[in-house]
């Protein structure tokens, strides 16, 4: 399907009249426009490694990349916002983009964060609290009167933002959660469908996050290079299997605690590369590029994504390019 397509298939063009140009100007409004970079998740570290299938995934899903064995991936840890040479900050919300390149020409593509729900449930809320959050010049810090008024009109958001305090971020990339957020849908051999939100849950354990900012400016980053020019990294892929009440066109909503968790898999990262020619820099993290067994849900913010990434992808591709803030050489040395 072309992008056009997937625009007409959400919804969101027609009805709220918010097209992928006028999404990338609103990040270039807010962040500045940084010729070569992407729009959102700007400042970020390549990485590939392998993710080893157990098998179970194969009960929700005929997808090739549940079957037990092994499949090649390739990533980019990043920090969200559009400025590359942003200060890495505890708070900033964390980004995993993946491809896992399935033995039969497939991929799939996946782009997760590290919040357990997401502020937005429609385009236009995303756009507007985009605006909402701008830093005033003088405090960097977005204007409250603003953000009161936007979360007067929406409490959705609000709702989700008192979700994202109780899960403080951790001490780095490597002990973060990292969640789809977005339900997918997932069928098995026998044709049975069902709503799925995956996470990659750290093998790493959990160390509380700082409360005062380190000086290395990019010291998330430099402690996510550090520790895998020693040894690899690991996360194992949990889906999470909504039932029939379960809200799928809602990210802001989490699913029960209850729910039935399958832990499909351990992804491993052994090697970090800086951002260069025919890495992950140069992927588009489209999360509508599913393998036969994964298919989109109704959440509006997928075909949105899907666009809206595509829009960014085509502006960076054709700009100069500049060195990226994170030199992996540098930190090694
Ligand atoms: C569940 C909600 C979302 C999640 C989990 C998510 C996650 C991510 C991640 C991890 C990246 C970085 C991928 C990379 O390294 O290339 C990214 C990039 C980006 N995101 Fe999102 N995002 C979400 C919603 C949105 C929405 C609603 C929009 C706008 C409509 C948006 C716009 C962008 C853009 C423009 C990029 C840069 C794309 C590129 O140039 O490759 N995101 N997102």
């Amino acid at each position: 399907m072309s992008a056009g397509g997937f625009l007409y298939a959400g919804g969101w063009l027609s009805s709220e009249k918010l097209t992928p140009v006028r999404i990338a100007d609103r990040f270039e409004e807010v962040h500045g426009k940084h010729a070569g970079f992407r729009r959102n998740h700007a400042k970020g570290v390549c990485v590939s490694g392998y993710f080893t299938s157990n098998g179970s995934g194969t009960s929700v899903s005929k997808a090739s990349v549940f079957r037990p064995g092994r499949t090649p991936v390739i990533g980019r840890f990043s920090l969200s916002g559009g400025k590359p040479q942003a200060t890495d900050a505890n708070d900033t919300i964390r980004g995993l983009g993946l491809v896992f390149a399935l033995s039969n020409g497939e991929q799939w593509r996946t782009a997760l964060i590290n919040i357990p729900v997401f502020p937005d449930n429609t385009v236009q809320g995303f756009y507007d609290r985009l605006l909402a959050s701008k830093p005033v010049p003088g405090t960097g810090q977005p204007d409250p009167q603003k953000m009161a008024e936007f979360l007067a009109k929406h409490p959705e958001t609000a709702r989700a933002q008192k979700i994202i305090k109780t899960h403080p971020p951790t001490s780095g990339f490597d002990d973060s959660t990292f969640n789809s957020l977005n339900a997918f849908l997932a069928t098995n051999e026998t044709g049975v469908t069902v709503p799925v939100r995956w996470s990659l849950v750290p093998a790493q354990p959990a160390r509380p996050g700082n409360t005062t900012k380190p000086a290395d400016e990019n010291y998330l980053f430099d402690s996510l290079i550090v520790q895998l020019s020693a040894h690899p990294l690991q996360w194992n892929l949990v889906l999470t299997v909504g039932e029939p009440d379960d809200p799928t066109d809602d990210p802001t909503v989490p699913w029960p605690e209850s729910r039935q968790k399958i832990t499909a898999g351990t992804l491993t990262i052994d090697s970090v590369q800086t951002e260069g020619v025919g890495n992950a820099r140069d992927v588009n993290f489209d999360p509508l590029v599913l393998p036969d067994g994964i298919s989109p849900s109704d959440d509006p913010l997928l075909s949105a994504r899907s666009a809206v990434y595509s829009q960014s992808f085509t502006r960076r591709s054709s700009e100069p390019k500049q060195p990226s803030a994170v030199d992996v050489s540098k930190v090694q040395q």
